[in-house]
């Protein structure tokens, strides 16, 4: 791969991997796996890693758009598609076309389904349990049913719904468990469709996993069926959940840059734009070529650190487009500079001694969240992908 300038994110296979295991081995039974693999794989890249996920025994992927489903079958993707966002007619005759399944949420989905299928097509359906985003109200079910019911085209398959607080996963009287039950009813109405129910993202079944763990009564709404997961974040290596990971998940990206140049500064001068970081004492400064054109979000300025020379060096001034400066004046002092010619610098993940710097820190102090960390990781990024499968990748695919 080309690359002139040393920023890229490093995927490492290996520890996606791991992260699938324990997925499998924790939940043997589970009807459905669908990794979401949406806004490019949450930024790890979205053809590489379907296609490395196929190798793991992955047989369902979610996306958002149509468009990011097409990409998928167009660089040979096998797996079913799970489509969750909406769509018109052009976009059904398109996911019956390239052979995706559509999460229905609208009877406007219905329509254009019914209007363009000639031969059957599975769907999922999708009801609203509380997140008043997108989907059937539960009092709908019926009418739903009985529309789909008399159709000799549609076939449904699932019946699913979204935890928009999953957060509070494990207490049996919290907005999750009241969103599951509405659903276990629901699906009570589309038992004659022969479905499985999916309604678990990763902090629902980070909960599950946890009350696994501990050995919990079964009586808790997440055993109230075999729900199907779709997990996101924690695939990527991350626990949404604030209590401890009940699982043993490894961080997949860690995104890097290196020094290109240093300053050194007389006390009183001041770095980058407006001038919002002075120096109090003789200062060597490093520029790294990442900026937040890259995703290192400029709110950022002045607030975080990355790793530089195995040590945590504060951002100082603000984060421009195409670079971030770092004072490196303790660590270089007394030392030849050329000892740290093109220094590897770690904006989060790990770095190459061995260190950590979580993108959950970086989004607190960002006022953010783990999920925009790792999607904001731009395009002109190159990932590069590491483990024992990297070579897979390089052959099947290439890099970025
Ligand atoms: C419908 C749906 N299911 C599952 C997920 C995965 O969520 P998470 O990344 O929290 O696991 C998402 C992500 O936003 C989603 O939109």
């Amino acid at each position: 791969m080309e690359m002139y300038r040393r920023t890229f994110a490093e995927i490492n296979l290996d520890n996606l991997r791991h992260n699938i295991r324990v997925l499998q081995t924790t939940f043997p039974d589970a009807p459905f796996l669908c990794p979401m693999v949406k806004a490019n794989a949450y930024g790890h890249g979205d053809v590489q890693l379907a296609r490395f996920l196929e190798t793991l025994g992955i047989q369902h992927l979610g996306v958002c758009l149509i468009e990011e489903g097409l990409l998928l079958r167009n660089f040979g993707v096998k797996a079913e598609i799970l489509v969750f966002r909406g769509f018109d007619r052009e976009g059904a005759e398109k996911i019956i076309q390239y052979n995706m399944t559509p999460v229905v949420s609208s009877w406007d989905h219905i329509e254009h389904l019914e209007s363009v299928a000639s031969s059957p097509v599975s769907i999922h359906l999708k009801f609203d349990t509380g997140m008043n985003r997108l989907g059937f109200r539960p009092e709908e079910a019926q009418k739903v049913f009985d529309r789909l019911w008399q159709n000799k085209y549609i076939r449904l398959k699932a019946i699913a719904t979204h935890l928009f607080n999953g957060e509070d996963g494990v207490d049996p009287n919290g907005q999750s468990a009241r969103q599951l039950k509405t659903l276990d009813q629901i699906s009570k109405i589309f038992k004659p469709f022969n479905i499985f129910c999916h309604a678990l993202n990763s902090a629902g079944i980070l909960s599950k996993a946890a009350l696994l763990k501990k050995g919990v009564s079964k009586d808790h709404p997440l055993f109230l069926q075999n729900w199907g997961l779709r997990p996101g974040l924690m695939i990527y290596g991350y626990n949404p959940l604030p209590q401890d990971n009940p699982l043993d998940l490894l961080p997949v990206m860690s995104f890097k840059s290196h020094v290109g140049t240093y300053r050194h500064l007389k006390a009183g001068e001041t770095v980058s734009y407006g001038g919002t970081w002075k120096a109090e004492k003789d200062s060597v400064i490093a520029v790294v070529p990442v900026g937040y054109a890259d995703g290192y979000h400029r709110i950022l300025s002045n607030q975080s650190s990355a790793v530089f020379a195995g040590q945590r060096a504060r951002v100082i001034g603000n984060v421009c487009m195409d670079y971030l400066m770092l004072d490196v004046t303790e660590f270089v002092q007394g030392k030849d500079l050329a000892d740290f010619k093109d220094a590897e610098v770690t904006l989060f993940g790990y770095g190459s001694d061995g260190s950590f710097l979580s993108p959950e820190e970086l989004a607190k102090l960002a006022k953010s969240i783990t999920w925009e960390m790792l999607t904001s990781v731009g395009e002109r990024v190159p990932r590069v992908y590491t483990g024992l499968d990297a070579s897979f990748i390089a052959e099947e695919i290439g890099g970025q």
